[in-house]
C-alpha cells in the first residue's frame, strides 16, 4: 500500500503545517525505551511491549517518511541488551525476524532504503539473511534511508573502527598524519550517513546508553517521559516543532549564527531574483 495515497487529509495538513515553520532535520535517530515498562504498568509481559513497540516503529516510519525526512535510525538492540534474560533475548530476535519478513514489501514499494549497523555476526543466522536479502533489495531506493542499529554500541564501532586504521597503516594504505575526523569517520559502520541532527529518547531516561558516541557530537536531544509503545506520529511531531525552535550553535556565539542565517537567506534570495531574470 502506498503511503501517500493512504494517509488521511488532516495528517497532510498537519505535516505541510510543520514543514512551513522551518527546517525538517535531515536525519532522525531514536531510542526506542521503555516497552518492558509500558506493558508491566498495564498487568501485561513484556513481550506484549515489544509487540506494541512494533507499532509504534510502523508508525514512526511511515509519518518519516510521508513528511519528508530522509534519515531515521532506530536503536533496536544494543550489544549490552545480550545480557538480558535468554528468554526475552529469544522473543525479541523472533520479533525482528517477522518484522523484517511482513515489512519488506511495503517499504521497497514505498522507496525505503534499508541498512543495518552493529555486529551483525552476533544475530541469528536467519535474521542475518533476512537483513542482507532486504537491504540488497531496496540499496537502490532513493526515499527515507531506514537505519536499524541491531546488536550495535557506539564504543563498539569506535573500537573496531580504530583497528581497521591500525591494519590500514600497517599495510601502508594510510598514514598517521592523514588521521583526521573526516577519514575517521570513514571507518565507522554509519559511514555516508549524515550525523543525526535529533535524537529522541522515550520512556524518561537521560543517557545515551551507548548509541551513536561520535556521531552525536553535535546532535539535539529531545526527551520525553512516553513509553516507546505509546509513541506515534503526534508525539513525533511534537519532538520536530521543539527541534525547530532550537538555535544550534556549533560553539559559535548566538549573534554569528544570526548574522550567518542572514547572509544565507539574502543569498538565497538574490539567487532566486537572478533565476527569475534570467528566466530559469
Ligand atoms: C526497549 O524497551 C527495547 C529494547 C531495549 C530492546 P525496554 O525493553 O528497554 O523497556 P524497559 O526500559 O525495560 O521499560
Ligand atoms: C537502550 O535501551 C537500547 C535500546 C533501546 C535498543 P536500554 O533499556 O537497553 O538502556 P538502559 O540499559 O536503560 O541504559
Ligand atoms: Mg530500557
Amino acid at each position: 500500500m502506498s503511503w501517500v495515497k493512504e494517509q488521511s487529509p488532516d495528517d497532510k495538513i498537519v505535516q505541510e503545517n510543520i514543514i512551513k515553520e522551518g527546517k525538517l532535520p535531515k536525519h532522525i535517530a531514536v531510542i526506542m525505551d521503555g516497552n518492558g515498562r509500558w506493558a508491566l504498568e498495564r498487568g501485561l509481559s513484556r513481550t506484549e511491549g515489544h509487540q506494541e513497540g512494533i507499532e509504534s516503529v510502523r508508525d514512526i516510519v511511515k509519518a518519516s517518511s510521508q513528511i519528508g525526512v530522509k534519515y531515521l535510525t532506530l536503536y533496536a538492540f544494543s550489544i549490552e541488551n545480550w545480557k538480558r534474560p535468554i528468554t526475552e533475548v529469544g522473543v525479541l530476535m523472533k520479533l525482528l525476524e517477522h518484522y523484517l519478513r511482513q515489512e519488506l514489501e511495503e517499504l521497497h514499494n514505498n522507496n525505503v532504503r534499508l541498512l543495518s549497523i552493529g555486529k551483525s555476526s552476533s544475530l541469528p543466522k536467519v535474521v542475518q539473511r533476512l537483513l542482507h536479502e532486504s537491504c540488497e533489495t531496496t540499496k537502490d531506493n532513493t526515499g527515507l534511508t531506514l537505519t536499524l542499529a541491531l546488536s550495535y554500541s557506539g564504543r563498539w564501532d569506535i573500537v573496531r573502527a580504530v583497528q581497521m586504521i591500525a591494519l590500514d597503516v600497517r599495510r601502508g594504505k594510510v598514514s598517521p598524519e592523514d588521521i583526521n575526523e573526516d577519514l575517521f569517520s570513514n571507518y565507522l559502520q554509519t559511514k555516508g550517513i549524515p550525523e543525526p541532527d535529533l535524537l529522541i529518547r522515550t520512556s524518561g531516561e537521560m543517557r545515551l546508553s551507548n548509541f551513536l558516541l561520535w556521531e552525536m557530537a553535535y546532535g539535539e536531544m529531545y526527551i520525553t517521559d512516553k513509553y516507546w509503545p505509546e509513541f506515534r506520529r503526534n508525539d513525533l511531531y511534537d519532538a520536530l516543532l521543539n527541534f525547530m525552535n532550537r538555535e544550534r550553535r556549533f560553539g559559535k556565539t548566538s549573534a554569528q549564527v544570526a548574522s550567518e542565517n542572514y547572509i544565507k537567506q539574502k543569498d538565497s534570495y538574490l539567487q532566486r531574483v537572478v533565476n527569475a531574470i534570467k528566466g530559469k
